[in-house]
């Protein structure tokens, strides 16, 4: 069937480009009609972010574009504060600070607007999706990134604190700044607060590693605070009837990140991907192992070579649990015909659906060895 098209193109481009390209854009049509998909259109969230799910799903279901669909997702759980792990108030850095990453993804255009560190403003998923439409850039950060939210119209400068962030942050800082995200420096970060620095005598680093790592040189996810009451992420995806999709990422990090990180959340392919032709990825865990695996990505490139969104959700944790065989994460996949599934490592997973022929949100539960 496919080389069959391949044929047709190729005899028509010879003869006039125009048609050809009416050809193509006639195409997925087809294919939508064909398969009269009865799952379309269709919401997944990570976590049981239920809330969330039928923000999104009221926008997409009455007609809106999947795009604005994650945004009401998101904005869902920023409003409400998902966890403590998404939105204002929640994973206090080091300063006892708030900042926020976002991302949002056009899965038509392969569009991505996103934010890093961002601080004042409450609005993550609006701040990515003011990149997106009114910059040709892909992700700001920090004060700037503040400061062009505000310029375009979002609320602040506002304080992102609360007595229960502040509160944790006192804790932390009461009980010898344990768990933190240091290696290799003095004060011994297992026991002590900062500031820290690099060892005097270190000689080499690698070495270093070993020397001065207090003897567990790779801590694991759960040890650096990553665990089932600091879910950390809403990644969603929406796709409308017609099989166009977008996906979306918020979060407030990791609590007593170090001032300056930037998770998995705004980073296209590592949170969330979404591509029209095949399906889309969400995730959620130790961000700073999985962006460096790009998981997302790696799922719609399996999807593309044929695996079904279990296999490739599947293959994608795989990949980074043969490199951390501890580390705490979890992935929902979905082709563009609304075919769904998960995978993680480290902790029970559950993501939300609101499809076609559903009357409400379902929550789906994922083991480990699943
Ligand atoms: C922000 O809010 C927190 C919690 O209510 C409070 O402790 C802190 O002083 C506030 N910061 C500023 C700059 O107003």
């Amino acid at each position: 069937m496919a080389s069959a098209w391949y044929l047709v193109l190729v005899i028509i481009t010879q003869s006039t480009i125009c048609f050809a390209s009416v050809s193509l854009e006639l195409a997925p049509t087809r294919v939508a009609e064909e398969e009269g998909n009865k799952k379309l259109p269709i919401v997944i969230s990570t976590w049981p972010f239920v809330e969330a799910v039928k923000a999104a799903w009221n926008i997409v279901d009455g007609g809106g574009s999947p795009l604005d669909a994650v945004v009401a997702g998101c904005s869902a759980c920023e409003r409400l504060r998902c966890d403590g792990s998404v939105g204002y108030g929640g994973s206090p850095d080091e300063n006892g600070e708030t900042t926020l990453d976002a991302m949002i993804m056009d899965g038509t255009t392969m569009d991505v607007g996103a934010v890093g560190a961002l601080r004042y403003v409450k609005d993550a998923i609006r701040a990515a999706r003011l990149v997106m439409d009114h910059t040709e850039h892909t992700l700001l950060v920090g004060d700037q990134a503040s400061k062009f939210a505000i310029s375009m119209g979002l609320a602040g400068p506002a304080n992102l604190s609360t007595d229960e962030s502040m509160n944790i942050w006192s804790t932390w800082r009461a009980t010898e700044c344990q768990p933190n995200f240091w290696r290799n420096v003095v004060p011994d970060q297992g026991s002590c607060c900062g500031p820290y620095e690099i060892h005097s005598q270190q000689v080499h680093p690698f070495r270093a590693l070993h020397e001065y790592g207090n003897g567990r040189p790779v801590r694991t996810s759960s040890e650096k605070g990553f665990g089932l009451k600091n879910h950390d992420t809403i990644s969603i995806v929406v796709i409308n009837k017609l099989g166009k999709i977008a996906a979306g990422t918020s979060t407030n990090g990791a609590t007593h990140k170090i001032p300056g990180r930037v998770g998995d959340g705004p980073i296209a392919g590592a949170s969330s991907y979404a591509d029209d032709d095949v399906g889309a990825c969400g995730a959620t865990g130790d961000g700073d192992i999985m962006m460096r695996f790009l998981p997302c990505y790696q799922v719609v490139e399996s999807m593309r070579q044929g695996l079904s969104p279990k296999d490739a959700a599947g293959n994608a944790i795989d990949r980074i649990k043969r490199k951390y065989p501890l580390f705490v994460g979890a992935i929902f996949a979905v082709n563009r015909h609304g075919d769904h599934s998960g995978a993680c490592n480290g902790w029970t997973f559950q993501y939300t659906v609101r499809g076609s022929g559903m009357d409400e949100p379902q929550i789906f539960t994922i083991q480990p060895d699943d």
